[in-house]
Formats: C-alpha cells, structure tokens, sequence
C-alpha cells in the first residue's frame, strides 16, 4: 500500500558517519509506521525498498564523503508493508572544527510528473544492474546529464514539481 505524504510534511532524520540512525522526527517514525525504539541506532538502510538502484545509494555516499549535499528521489518501506516516495536533501553535519559528525535528511512530498519519470528510470536502472553491474546502471544518469547539460542536483530539482 502506498503512503502518501502532506504537501505540508517534513520527513527528517539524522545518521552518524556510518549512516545508523540517531534521530528521526515524528513524521518519519508515523509514516514507517515503528517506534523509535525500532530504528535508533540501526543502519538507515532499515527503510529501503529493492525498487531502489544500488547507483543512486553509491552516489550518494561518494558525493556525503566529499562533503557535498545530493537531492535524490527516494522510495522507501514502511513497518506495515507500505512505501512511500519522497523528494530528499541529504546533507552533511560538521562539528566547530569542520569534522564530519554525521548526516541529516529533510524530504517533502515527491512531484505527480517527477515520480512517473522516476519509477521508469530506476526501472531501467534495476534491469542494469542485474545483468550488466552499478556503474552501467549509472551510465544512464550520466547520459540524461549529458543531454539535458545538467549536474545531478539540478536535473533531480528541475523535475520535482508539487503542482
Ligand atoms: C542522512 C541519510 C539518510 C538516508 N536515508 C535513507 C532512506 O530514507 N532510505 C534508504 O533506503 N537509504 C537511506 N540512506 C542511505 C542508506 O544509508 C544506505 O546507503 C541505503 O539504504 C542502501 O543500503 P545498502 O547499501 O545496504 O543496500 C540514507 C543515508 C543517510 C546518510
């Protein structure tokens, strides 16, 4: 069953360096439907969905490592068997003297055009990956960016659209 989020909600969480869960706010603990006992400190990975491309998580982790934020387009699982898709900023935490000291998530309500484009892509994505590995899976990112002249980033945000 598919969970859809308010056009007024937030959905956060917060990781350590290693991507386990030190907070999550309301929201998001109500959508998956667990209690906080259930994910604090587990790996954020608790939530994902197999309709999720391995390249789009590899992305991210490489562009966190170099203390750049990525917007990304995320279905995740729920506790009760549901998902829900997400628009998401995930962005790096520092301490006073520029160490990394974790990660944090803000996600809003996925755009009607945005998860259509997005379903048949990650499709495409997955069938990829299966037969021929992560980084030919990715290729056809990179040929969208090339084609539209667009950073991830910005390719991800041009698509979100709450109309
Ligand atoms: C702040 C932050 C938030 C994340 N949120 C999610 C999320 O909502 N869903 C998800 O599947 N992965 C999320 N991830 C990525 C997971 O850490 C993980 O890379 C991903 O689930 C793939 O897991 P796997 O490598 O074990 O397959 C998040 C990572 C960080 C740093």
């Amino acid at each position: 069953m598919e969970k859809e989020l308010n056009e007024y909600d937030f959905i956060v969480s917060k990781t350590d360096t290693r991507g386990n869960i030190t907070y999550a706010n309301e929201s998001f603990i109500k959508i998956i439907y667990a209690k906080e006992s259930d994910i604090l400190n587990k790996p954020h990975n608790i939530v994902r969905h197999p309709d999720m491309p391995k390249a789009v998580f590899k992305y991210l982790w490489q562009q966190l490592k170099a203390r750049k934020e990525v917007y990304a387009f995320v279905k995740n699982k729920t506790f009760d068997n549901g998902y829900y898709w997400v628009f998401a900023n995930i962005s790096v935490s520092y301490d006073l003297n520029g160490n990394i000291i974790g990660y944090y998530s803000v996600r809003r309500k996925i755009g009607k055009r945005a998860k259509e484009l997005i379903i048949s892509l990650y499709k495409k994505m997955i069938e990829v990956e299966k037969s021929k590995g992560v980084d030919e899976s990715w290729k056809i990112i990179e040929e969208i960016l090339h084609k539209e002249n667009k950073t991830y980033n910005e390719f991800i945000i041009s698509i979100q659209d709450l109309k």
